[in-house]
C-alpha cells in the first residue's frame, strides 16, 4: 500500500482515464474524492470505489469555477482532514481545426483544460502549503501536446500549456515541498473503460471506429490502458518519486520518442 491514508482529489471521474486513476489510487491505500461536472461521473466512480472495499466520495463541481473549487477543496479537506494529492484529469478532447473551431468551443475548452487544472491546483496547493506536510500535484496531458495534431487547435494548445505549467507550478510549490508532475497518455484502448461503464450499471457503450490505426503507428504494438496510467499516478503520487517534481512521465507505448517516418508495424 504506496498511499496509505493520503487523501486524493481526482477530477473527471468519467469510466474512462478519471475513473481508471481514481480505482488505482484507491487500491493503494488512498481515500479518493471523484470530482465531476457530471453527477453521476462523481457519485458513482465514489460508490463503484466503496464497493470494492475503498473510501471515497463524490463531489459535483464544474472546476472553471473558482467558487465551486474552493468549496469542493474545503469539503475534501474537512470530510477527511486535508488533501496529499491531486489529479487534474478533467478535460474536453476533441475539437476542429483552426480554420472552422468557434470562439465559444475554443474558450470553453480552454477553460476547462487549463483554467481548471489552475483552479484546482491553486486551491489544494493553499491547503497543502498550510498542512506543511508536503503534497503531490498530477496534471494529465496527452500527446496532443508534444505535437501538431490536424484537426485539433484548441486540444493541442491547451495540452501544451499545460506541460509548462506543471514546471511553473513546480517552480512556486517546491520550497512548500508539494511537487507538481504531468503525466502523458495517449490514444487509450477502450475495452477496459467499457467494462467499468458496465460496472458502474451503465447500459453497455457502443464501440466506435477510429479513423487512424493507432497500434500500428506505436512502437509497442498495443494501446496503453488507463490501468497503466493509473500505475504511473501511484507512483508520481508516492514517496518513491519525492525527488521528482517539474517532471513529464510518459505513458504513451513510445509514441513521442518515435521517430516520426517509422510504421513499426509494417
Ligand atoms: N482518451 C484518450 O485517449 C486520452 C488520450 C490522452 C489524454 N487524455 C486526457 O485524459 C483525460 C481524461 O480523458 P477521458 O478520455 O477519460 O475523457 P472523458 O471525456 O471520458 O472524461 C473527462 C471527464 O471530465 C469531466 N469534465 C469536463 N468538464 C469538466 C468541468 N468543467 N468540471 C469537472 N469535470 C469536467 C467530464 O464530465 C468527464 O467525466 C483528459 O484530460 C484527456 O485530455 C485522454
Amino acid at each position: 500500500m504506496k498511499l496509505q491514508d493520503r487523501v486524493a482529489i481526482v477530477t473527471g471521474t468519467s469510466p474512462n482515464i478519471g475513473g481508471g486513476i481514481a480505482g488505482g489510487l484507491a487500491d493503494e491505500g488512498a481515500r479518493v474524492v471523484c470530482v465531476d461536472v457530471v453527477a453521476d461521473n462523481a457519485q458513482q466512480c465514489a460508490a463503484w470505489i466503496t464497493k470494492r472495499g475503498g473510501d471515497a466520495r463524490g463531489i459535483v463541481c464544474d472546476t472553471t469555477d473558482e467558487s465551486q473549487v474552493e468549496a469542493m477543496v474545503a469539503r475534501a479537506r474537512d470530510a477527511y482532514g486535508g488533501v496529499d494529492i491531486l489529479v487534474n484529469n478533467a478535460g474536453i478532447l476533441g475539437g476542429q481545426s483552426v480554420l472552422e473551431m468557434p470562439l465559444e468551443r475554443w474558450s470553453r475548452q480552454l477553460a476547462v483544460n487549463l483554467t481548471g487544472t489552475f483552479l484546482c491546483t491553486k486551491h489544494v496547493a493553499r491547503v497543502m502549503v498550510q498542512q506543511a506536510r508536503g503534497g503531490s500535484i498530477i496534471v494529465i496531458v496527452s500527446t496532443a501536446g508534444h505535437q501538431g495534431q490536424p484537426g485539433n487547435i484548441g486540444y493541442c494548445t491547451s495540452k501544451s500549456g499545460l506541460l509548462n505549467f506543471t514546471r511553473a507550478a513546480a517552480m512556486d510549490l517546491a520550497p512548500h515541498k508539494v511537487r507538481v508532475n504531468s503525466l502523458t497518455p495517449t490514444a487509450t484502448d477502450v475495452d477496459e473503460s467499457v467494462e467499468r461503464a458496465v460496472e458502474w450499471g451503465r447500459p453497455r457503450p457502443e464501440r466506435r471506429g477510429r479513423l487512424l490505426d493507432f497500434a500500428k503507428m506505436l512502437p509497442a504494438g498495443t494501446l496503453p490502458s488507463p490501468r497503466h496510467y493509473a500505475r504511473a499516478a501511484v507512483f508520481l503520487a508516492s514517496d518513491d518519486a519525492e525527488m521528482i517534481t517539474g517532471f513529464d512521465l510518459r505513458v504513451d507505448a513510445g509514441a513521442i520518442a518515435k521517430y516520426w517516418p517509422w510504421i513499426p508495424q509494417t
